[in-house]
């Protein structure tokens, strides 16, 4: 049987990749600092890939990092899986990344995440890339680091959010499946401005911010076009609305 190991199993999406693969009745692990896996450090690497055949890169920088400790965290973190995964023979690395990586964006993260894809691409390692856009979950950080004066001024620029636990669908799904060599966009049902798509989620929470659209307002550090943030044409296109996922969680 086919083992497969999630980095980052403990977060978000991994957590729930690691729930997918179970429950499919697949042989999988978590690994992340916690278990004593450090991929910057490498600590614990060759231990946690020994007999991997399918290797889920889904690890997060935390989230008090700068932008270059983001760009160090991604790119040396990428290095020495994708190098453990060469020594073990790892036949599928998957990497978990952002959909508007692949336009001109210049948001600080971004470019982290575009050197890792290219790490992977360039690796030698058969491979697939899913690109997510924003989580539902995210919402809560878009709207901290845009808020100015307990306002929050986002760009109207167009998103089509998605679930977490679809991401986790997604991703469990590409893994089982041959490696594409190539690249996979998945998105929400639902097509909203950055602006709007926080507004729904505060006023759900009860958070008495105030969202205002504000097309020259930063996001995550970069002026963004109407488009940047939107998925291509033919992106699979998963179900969970914004809406009935609110009500089922709050937000
Ligand atoms: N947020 C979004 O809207 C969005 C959209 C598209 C794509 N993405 C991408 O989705 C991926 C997963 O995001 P997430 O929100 O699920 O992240 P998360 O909840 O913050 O989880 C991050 C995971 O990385 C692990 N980790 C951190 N440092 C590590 C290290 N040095 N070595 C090993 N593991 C480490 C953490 O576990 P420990 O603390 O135990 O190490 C944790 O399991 C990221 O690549 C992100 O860029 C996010």
């Amino acid at each position: 049987m086919a083992r497969f190991v999630v980095i980052g199993g403990s977060g978000r999406i991994g957590s729930g990749i690691v729930r997918e693969l179970s429950a499919g009745g697949h042989d999988v692990s978590a690994a992340s600092r916690r278990t004593g896996v450090d991929t910057v450090t490498g600590e614990g690497l060759a231990r946690a890939l020994a007999g991997a055949d399918v290797v889920i890169d889904s690890a997060r920088p935390p989230s008090s990092y700068g932008d270059d400790e983001v760009f160090e965290f991604f790119t040396t973190s990428t290095a020495n899986l994708l190098a453990a995964g060469t020594a073990e023979g790892v036949g599928h690395h998957v990497t978990v990344t952002t959909v508007g990586t692949t336009r001109r964006h210049g948001i600080p993260y971004y470019e982290a995440k575009t050197a890792q894809e290219s790490l992977v691409r360039e690796s030698g390692l058969p491979y697939s890339l899913v690109h997510a856009t924003q989580f539902f979950e995210f919402a809560g950080t878009i709207a901290e680091v845009s808020t100015v004066d307990s306002q929050v001024r986002l760009p109207g620029a167009l998103t089509r959010p998605i679930a977490a636990s679809d991401v986790a669908k997604a991703v469990a799904r590409v893994a089982v499946g041959p490696p594409l060599d190539g690249d996979i966009e998945i998105a929400g049902p639902e097509r909203f401005g950055l602006d709007e798509f926080v507004r729904r989620v505060l006023a759900a929470r009860h958070d008495p911010r105030t969202v205002v659209r504000d097309d020259d307002a930063p996001y995550f550090g970069a002026v963004i076009e109407e488009g940047t943030l939107l998925p291509v044409e033919g992106a699979r296109l998963f179900e969970t609305r914004l809406d009935d996922w609110l009500r089922r969680t709050g937000g």
